[in-house]
């Protein structure tokens, strides 16, 4: 029996997280989303956070001036690096900080692991994996005359070419000693295949090297244990599921096992023991701030507290189990009303092995979503033929999912209409 509107209408209304979507600004004017699916882009707006800036740029910035650094602002990297890994990340205190963006932190873990494995010769990433993390793992190579060997699975796609292994038998084959440092995605950026992080991050491990994981589609949308499972280092990005803001900083995870023998490569006054001492040589800060380079951003820092506090209220198994209700009720319409046009989903059916969002296969995906764009219905396409649909729990309702199918549906139906009529 097909889903109807008034059956999701009441899941909406049973949703125990609905009262935290009133807690963002959710416009309902002209030119505002009529179904935000792209919340694993870029997070809606916390209204706390408009509030809390508000503040910030008004009382500290406006009247503190130089003095907010030392009354407020330098500790801020650890602190709200604490509370994303005790809220998001499974990390005790110590362990993190917010700062930079993840591709400069992607960087700065790879030489770091790289240098505390400096006896080895190999970095190891994933064909499929986010661009930002392929150029950076060539390129820390390059600047440190290492190789790169590359992991040639599945992504876990309906469609995938059947000769692609599993990632744990196309890791087991480009694994041996000479394996410095394995980078990884935890939820794939096109797929939302969540990756083994206990069993691949032992594996690596087994052969004595490090274990990298980019937790950028993970962070606030599936519960993460970093200590649990003895990773070595991480990063993520804050302005998605942690509803940071557009360019919020990222978050940097290492162990604190390795602290004590950390370089990084970008060493800077921000890292180092005194700050302010303005010391001839660099001597690195105790501890995970070492990692830290340059002035952070402030305002960032503030907005990425609002949002992680947001997360921590709601809890991330009540997000956990949001989200795979929200993927599952997707899943379901899409197979209900857009198999009949040709559309497939290529994500996980297993709801175990799903993050938060749903991709979809459609040789017409870019153009559908250039159009639905245009008419409020976000999402994003991705190359070369997928529409990607982020469905974050704190601020998607139940019926901006239907309204989305709903959408994609008259779509197809026009659009098949209207070669009929071309055709005759
Ligand atoms: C998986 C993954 N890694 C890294 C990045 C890069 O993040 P940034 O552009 O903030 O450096 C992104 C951005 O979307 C991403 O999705």
């Amino acid at each position: 029996m097909s889903t109807t509107h008034e059956q999701v209408l009441a899941l909406d209304a049973a949703d125990p997280l609905a009262g935290f979507r009133e807690r963002f600004v959710i416009g309902t004017g002209p030119g505002d989303p009529v179904a935000y699916l792209d919340g694993n882009s870029l997070g809606r707006l916390p209204k706390a956070t408009a509030e809390r800036l508000r503040h910030v740029v008004e009382q500290q910035w406006g009247s503190r001036l130089i003095r907010g650094w030392t009354e407020t602002w330098v500790p801020l990297p650890e602190q709200v690096g604490d509370l994303v890994g005790q809220t998001v990340l499974g990390a005790a205190p110590g362990q993190v900080v917010v700062a930079d963006s993840t591709t400069v932190n992607i960087a700065k873990v790879l030489h770091a692991a790289a240098g505390l494995r400096s006896d080895r010769q190999v970095l190891v990433a994933a064909r499929a994996d986010f661009p930002t993390d392929r150029y950076l793992v060539e390129a820390v190579a390059r600047q440190r005359g290492m190789s790169v060997r590359w992991v040639e699975a599945s992504a876990g796609t309906a469609a995938d070419a059947p000769a692609d292994p599993p990632v744990d038998t196309a890791l087991a084959a480009v694994l041996d000693r000479d394996v410095a440092a394995v980078l990884l995605s935890h939820v794939d950026y096109r797929t939302a295949r969540i990756a083994d992080m206990p069993g691949l991050t032992g594996r690596i491990q087994d052969v004595g090297a490090l274990a990298v994981w980019d937790l950028s589609h993970s962070a606030g949308s599936v519960p993460v244990a970093l200590d649990a499972h003895g990773v070595d280092l991480a990063v993520g990005c804050t302005y998605k599921y942690l509803n940071g803001g557009p360019g919020a900083p990222a978050f940097l995870y290492v162990a604190d096992r390795h602290h004590a023998e950390l370089e990084q490569p970008l060493p800077g006054w921000f890292g180092a023991a005194d700050v302010f001492s303005m010391a001839a040589d660099y001597v690195p800060a105790p501890g995970i701030r070492r990692m830290l380079s340059g002035t952070p951003s402030v305002l960032g820092l503030f907005a990425v507290e609002e949002g992680v506090r947001l997360v921590a209220e709601a809890g991330m198994d009540a997000i956990r189990r949001k989200g795979i209700a929200l993927t599952r009720l997707l899943i379901g319409l899409v197979d209900e009303q857009l198999a009949a046009h040709g559309v497939e989903v290529a994500s996980p059916r297993d709801p175990d092995q799903r993050g938060a969002h749903v991709v979809l296969r459609h040789h017409q995906a870019r153009r559908l979503n250039d159009e639905l764009t245009e008419s409020g219905v976000i999402g994003d396409f991705r190359n070369p033929d997928l529409w990607r649909l982020g469905l974050s729990p704190l601020t998607t309702s139940y019926a901006e999912v239907w309204h989305a199918v709903q959408a994609a549906r008259d779509w197809f139906e026009r659009d098949h209409e209207h070669a009929r009529e071309v055709a005759s």
